[in-house]
């Protein structure tokens, strides 16, 4: 009997290890699996940003790391591009499946629609209406290639069909980064030993429910000295009202070092720290006061986890984190972001309410939905 074609899965940066952990074992599970063959891009390198994720989300070691690393747009996509079309070639895939909206998720979907292999997108359909945003070309390209399109929220679908996508490719079937939140919630450290170790670590005092967790990383937010400057100097004096912890992402941390910026974390309540694990974000998130982020995936897992979240940013293209979650859109303008604050600090903060389908069986349809699809070409 020959060997069946596997289902290609793509991960390059760190949003896709927790959605590809809820993905891969309901493709590989069920009473018709699939064969599906790993690749990571290497979009995201560093120790920090991948090993830690793939071991606390019991992702197997992938089968070909493409090892592109950083680089501008072009030679990132184009790297990813060049590196990814021989394993195509060797490996005969049924399917390539991306998700998100990195740069990893166009190159590869761009390499596979061009050999004539189907494109399966995870999170489609979704639309900041920003088009100064890496993703937001990201998104729109990767739908127009995908024959398989998996939403997580219904106006994806009003997206999509505006754009001249056939309704007939898209599903609604929720949202796989919610999966993996709730599998491991039980397994995440409570906010009261992470700070524990903190506070023997270095002179910062915080209790659970009494702290808020920032992050910071989109290019239009970190990438100009005045933007980053003004708003790491209205961050430092919020975290007088109540001290912050702000794991760094490396692109932050780099243009903090390039524009000198060191000295405003150091004079405040604000926590500088590494990348940390998925786990311990998830114990920080849980027990916060408020979020503050510029993330999109923190957008939906705090709307999961109820806790009132702060955006830094004009937009969002996952609307439904505020019209029915806890998330509060609040830009870049100093008195907005600390007048939410003090909102939730004074009053609580949005409560909101769990989207629909959120509810830790999205990679199960999606798994439904291919092995129907996929089970001549691709049986295990
Ligand atoms: C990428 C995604 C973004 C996502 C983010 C999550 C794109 C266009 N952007 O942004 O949507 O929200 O990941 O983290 O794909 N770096 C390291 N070590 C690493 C990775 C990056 O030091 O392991 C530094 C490098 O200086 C690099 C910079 O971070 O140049 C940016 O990395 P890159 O992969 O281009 O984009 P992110 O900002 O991480």
């Amino acid at each position: 009997m020959p060997v069946s074609s596997p289902i290609i899965c793509v991960v390059g940066a760190r949003p896709n290890f927790m959605k590809m952990a809820a993905i891969l074992p309901a493709l590989k599970g069920g009473d018709s699996p699939l064969n599906t063959y790993l690749v990571h891009t290497g979009q995201h390198y560093d120790a920090a940003m991948k090993d830690a994720f793939f071991h606390q989300l019991d992702i197997p070691s992938p089968d070909i790391d493409l090892e592109v690393g950083s680089g501008t747009h072009a030679v990132q996509t184009a790297e990813i591009m060049r590196r990814f079309e021989p394993i195509i070639d060797s490996q005969n895939p049924g399917a390539v499946l991306v998700v998100g909206d990195v740069n990893s998720t166009i190159a590869c979907a761009l390499v596979a629609v061009k050999k004539g292999v189907p494109v399966i997108h995870v999170e489609a359909g979704l639309r900041s209406r920003d088009r100064t945003m890496p993703e937001e070309i990201n998104r729109i390209l990767v739908d127009q290639l995908s024959d398989y399109l998996f939403t997580t929220e219904r106006v994806a679908l009003d997206n999509l069909t505006s754009e001249g996508i056939s309704e007939k490719k898209v599903h609604f079937v929720g949202n796989v980064m919610i999966d993996t939140l709730l599998r491991l919630l039980p397994k995440a450290p409570e906010a009261s030993s992470i700070l524990a170790k903190l506070a023997s670590d270095v002179p910062f005092k915080a209790e659970s429910g009494s702290y808020g967790l920032l992050t910071m990383h989109r290019p239009s937010n970190v990438d100009k000295v005045e933007v980053l400057e003004g708003l790491l100097r209205q961050l430092a004096s919020i975290s007088n009202e109540i001290p912050l912890i702000f794991p760094v992402h490396p692109r932050t941390r780099a243009q903090i070092r390039r524009f000198g910026l060191e000295d405003i974390l150091l004079e405040s309540n604000l926590l500088a720290l590494p990348p940390i694990g998925y786990l311990e974000m998830l114990g920080l998130m849980k027990g916060a006061r408020v979020v503050l982020t510029d993330s999109g995936g923190i957008q939906e897992e705090t709307t999961a986890l109820g806790i009132p979240c702060v955006t830094i940013r004009e937009n969002t293209e996952r609307p439904i984190t505020v019209t029915s979650g806890t998330n509060t859109l609040v830009g870049t303008d100093k008195a907005k972001i600390r007048g939410a604050v003090m909102e939730v600090l004074q009053g609580g903060g949005k409560a909101g309410r769990i989207p629909e389908y959120w509810d830790g069986k999205a990679a199960l349809r999606i798994a439904a939905i291919l092995q129907d699809g996929f089970a001549d070409v691709c049986a295990r």
